[in-house]
């Protein structure tokens, strides 16, 4: 795909045209799947939740821009014009992709994790964040001490009235009147359960609170609206929207991100600086906080992924991951020694991210054994969510009776470029004795 964006440059610019890119880094591979998505034959790629596989779009971006790419922000020359174009165009398509509103800022950071953190320390003083024990780390630990951590809930509506007795707490408090920040995931990385953001949002607007939705895991798998929504606040990553890494974006609303300190202090941040140690003055709006040269090939690879899966038919994309988590978990349902991990109900609506346990066997040596023996590559541990999972395992073991259940758990997780002979192989593996 070409983003159009870097016609050969005019001669009088003084710029030798340069030579047409070379082969994409990966193309070695295959691209299978609607977005091309890039694959190594023969590797069954069952770890998406983790870090999904590069896009061909993304690839091409990248391939397109490296032979042009100058200093974005900071120079006058043809490469740094186009570079800041490109950089601009790229927060525009993707905040276009999350259908932010018009006076949201969209600011590129390095993943979800960074984007949080971002967000944490533009909280205004005294602001109160309420949270789940059910989130991702990220959304865990970028949080000011005396977050409220409200426990796993054991189904959407519990979510729903957990939240909404803490913020009637809070409201009721001494600091009544302080700034509320409601922090919930999409989609569960471990479960891949779908959470009730909507709901959720009108609850912490209710209480004049805001949310944000960290949307790592539900962004790749089903279309986003912000705006429609009503969350504040999304964050998202690169790496897991089938772009490179080091890539990632918080957008939501300009107030609290133009009045915070800047999240990196340095170049690029500045309108202007005096000899006096304090004497700064730094920009509004999304630049305040991206200090440094940016990273304009992720940006550029991110965007490029956001504009085709814009144009792609997300509702059949989604029922097609849907018949495969359908085939996957019923496959798994059926094997004797395998129980599956959830927060809610079995029909609850979710992406394509399972974990699992196989009773009576160490789920590394599972996943070592899949890899060696099966090639296949999914995730095992606690996946960056120890409460969560933790509590998972345990109920997993009350559910099913088993005494025999390992301390961490495998998380096979599906996208684009999966297919119904990647679940087969899956369940073959784990229905074959060893
Ligand atoms: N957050 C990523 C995962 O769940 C790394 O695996």
């Amino acid at each position: 795909m070409s983003t159009g964006l870097f016609p050969a440059p005019a001669r009088s610019a003084g710029v030798a045209t340069p030579t047409a890119p070379g082969p994409v880094v990966g193309s070695g591979g295959t691209a299978s799947g609607p977005l091309g998505v890039l694959g190594v034959p023969g590797q069954v790629n069952l770890d998406y939740a983790a870090t999904a596989p590069c896009a061909r779009a993304a690839a091409d971006a990248v391939a397109e821009l490296l032979p042009w790419y100058g200093s974005v922000h900071r120079g006058a020359g043809a490469l740094s014009r186009r570079s800041t174009l490109a950089y601009e165009r790229a927060r525009q398509d993707v905040g276009d992709f999350l259908r932010v509103r018009p006076d949201d800022h969209v600011v590129f950071t390095r993943n979800t994790t960074d984007a949080l953190n971002l967000l944490s320390r533009a909280l205004p003083p005294g602001t109160r964040v309420v949270t789940f024990a059910a989130e991702h780390h990220a959304n865990l630990l970028s949080w000011p001490a005396g977050a409220v951590r409200l426990p796993v809930p054991g189904s959407a509506g519990e979510a729903v009235r957990a939240v909404d007795a803490a913020l009637r707490e809070l409201r009721r408090g001494s600091g009544g009147g302080a700034p509320i920040l409601v922090a919930v995931t999409g989609a569960s990385n471990v479960t891949g359960e779908c959470w009730p953001v909507a709901e959720l949002a009108r609850i912490a607007h209710r209480y004049g609170a805001r949310i944000a939705l960290d949307a790592a895991q539900l962004a790749p798998h089903a279309e986003l609206d912000i705006a429609a929504l009503t969350v504040d606040y999304v964050a998202v990553s690169g790496h897991k929207l089938y772009a490179p890494f080091g890539i990632g974006v918080l957008a939501g609303r300009a107030d609290w991100l133009d009045a915070a300190p800047p999240y990196l202090a340095g170049g690029g941040a500045t309108l202007g600086v005096g000899a006096a140690t304090h004497d700064v003055r730094w920009v509004d709006g999304p630049a305040r906080h991206e200090a440094g040269t940016p990273n304009l090939l992720g940006a550029v690879a991110l965007a490029a992924v956001c504009v085709a899966l814009a144009e792609a038919d997300r509702e059949a994309l989604y029922a097609q991951e849907q018949s495969l988590l359908g085939r996957l978990r019923s496959g798994l349902a059926a094997l004797p020694d395998v129980v599956e991990l959830r927060t809610f109900d079995p029909s609850a609506p979710r992406v394509g991210i399972v974990s699992f346990v196989v009773a009576g066997r160490d789920s590394a040596a599972v996943a070592a054994d899949l890899a060696q023996h099966w090639q296949i590559g999914l995730r095992d541990g606690l996946f960056c969510a120890h409460p969560l999972a933790r509590r998972l395992l345990a109920e997993a073991a009350t559910r099913s009776g088993r005494r025999d259940l390992p301390p961490t758990a495998l998380r096979a997780s599906i996208g684009l470029g999966s297919t119904a002979a990647h679940v087969d192989r899956l369940l073959t593996a784990l229905s074959t004795p060893r």
